[in-house]
């Protein structure tokens, strides 16, 4: 019994001076385990006198019960106590995000609509070039079939920097320029800035043009449409349809204006609740660009490098960059892609 005693006392000191759970569980099998004093004294009760067995098997039991509620109690303290210490420790975590964190920031509307329609074109066999936005005269009207004081020059609202370089009022002159430093076959798209004096809300001085260009054997307008029902579908699904009418520019023949079956109504002009569709107009039908067969005559300034309208056909388009974007993406105004302003932006 004096044995029980001194053994309770030393395991609770033990214990209450434990200092990690670790070393609780030590002690939790020094007292308490299979061969600790408390467990062989227990199990030995049977070979003790009769009239100890009692007392001793009581006291046994009240040491155990009494060693296992301290180690429970002091094990939760301990737990507690370390989880509070690693905590305090790992105050820093190097998993967070730098302070201030890095503005993540992204491409402009423009410029990821530009590439995205770049990559369709690439997936077509064009090649991308680019070209000066400050332009000759000579490339920008007259090698596209508009000569001095033809009256064509008064449907582009032209900035002059001289009497004979302007900002380009469109990328078309590109075709030349690219027909005179490669002979045919040649497929190649242009995007870039294009310049003119107009500003409301569906036009700005600056705006963004993507030119395309194919001169090969036996092109036809077969290939035209194809090829622009295959951006439709790329850019606006793939249930969309392309419809061609007839147009005017100088430098093509025939010439004409292309439609895609309108996304929003899906080309009915009506809405799923029976109202009008704002986006076509009722239509069904959104005119996304000018095309049209080369113009024998724009051959005429690059015959020396193998064009000849006897010899090869082809066909030129060109459409509006910001204005892909803004039917795709509902923007209402193309002033706002210019503006800069941050809530416009981070929308996109
Ligand atoms: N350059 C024309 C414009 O800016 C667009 C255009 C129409 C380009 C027909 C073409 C074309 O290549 O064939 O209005």
């Amino acid at each position: 019994m004096a044995d029980l005693q001194a053994l309770r006392e030393e395991a609770e000191s033990a214990i209450a001076s434990a200092s990690s759970a670790g070393e609780l569980e030590e002690l939790r099998v020094r007292y308490l385990g299979r061969k600790s004093l408390l467990t062989q004294t227990l199990r030995g009760i049977g070979e003790l006198p009769a009239e100890e067995r009692g007392p001793v098997g009581k006291t046994a039991n009240a040491v155990r019960v009494a060693l296992e509620e301290l180690l429970g109690r002091r094990t939760e303290e301990l737990e507690a106590g370390e989880l509070d210490a690693k905590l305090a420790q790992d105050r820093i975590d190097v998993t967070l995000p730098g302070h201030p964190p890095s503005p993540a920031g992204h491409l402009h509307l423009v410029t990821h609509t530009r590439r995205e329609m770049e990559d369709i074109f690439i997936g077509l066999g064009f090649n991308v070039v680019e070209g000066p936005e400050v332009e000759f005269d000579h490339y920008n009207f007259t090698t596209l079939n508009i000569p001095p004081n033809h009256p064509a020059r008064a449907l582009q609202d032209t900035f002059y920097l001289s009497p004979d370089v302007v900002l380009r009022t469109h990328t078309s002159p590109m075709q030349t320029r690219s027909m005179e430093i490669q002979p045919p076959p040649i497929y190649i798209v242009v995007p870039g800035r294009v310049y003119r004096r107009d500003s409301d809300a569906s036009h700005t001085p600056m705006f963004h043009q993507l030119e395309g260009l194919a001169v090969d054997e036996d092109i036809t307008l077969a290939d035209l449409r194809g090829i622009l029902l295959e951006f439709a579908r790329a850019m606006f699904g793939a249930e969309r349809e392309v419809r061609l009418r007839s147009g005017y520019f100088p430098f093509t023949e025939p010439s004409v204006e292309v439609d895609i079956s309108c996304f929003n109504c899906g080309g009915s002009g009506y809405l799923r609740d029976g109202s009008r569709d704002s986006l076509c107009k009722g239509s069904g039908w959104i005119e996304i660009l000018g095309s049209g067969m080369v113009d024998p005559n724009v051959y005429g300034f690059v015959s020396d490098m193998g064009y000849d309208a006897e010899r090869v056909s082809g066909f030129a388009f060109g459409m509006g960059i910001d204005r892909i974007a803004m039917l795709k993406y509902g923007v209402p105004d193309l002033r706002m892609m210019f503006e800069n302003d941050m809530r416009f932006l981070e929308q996109f």
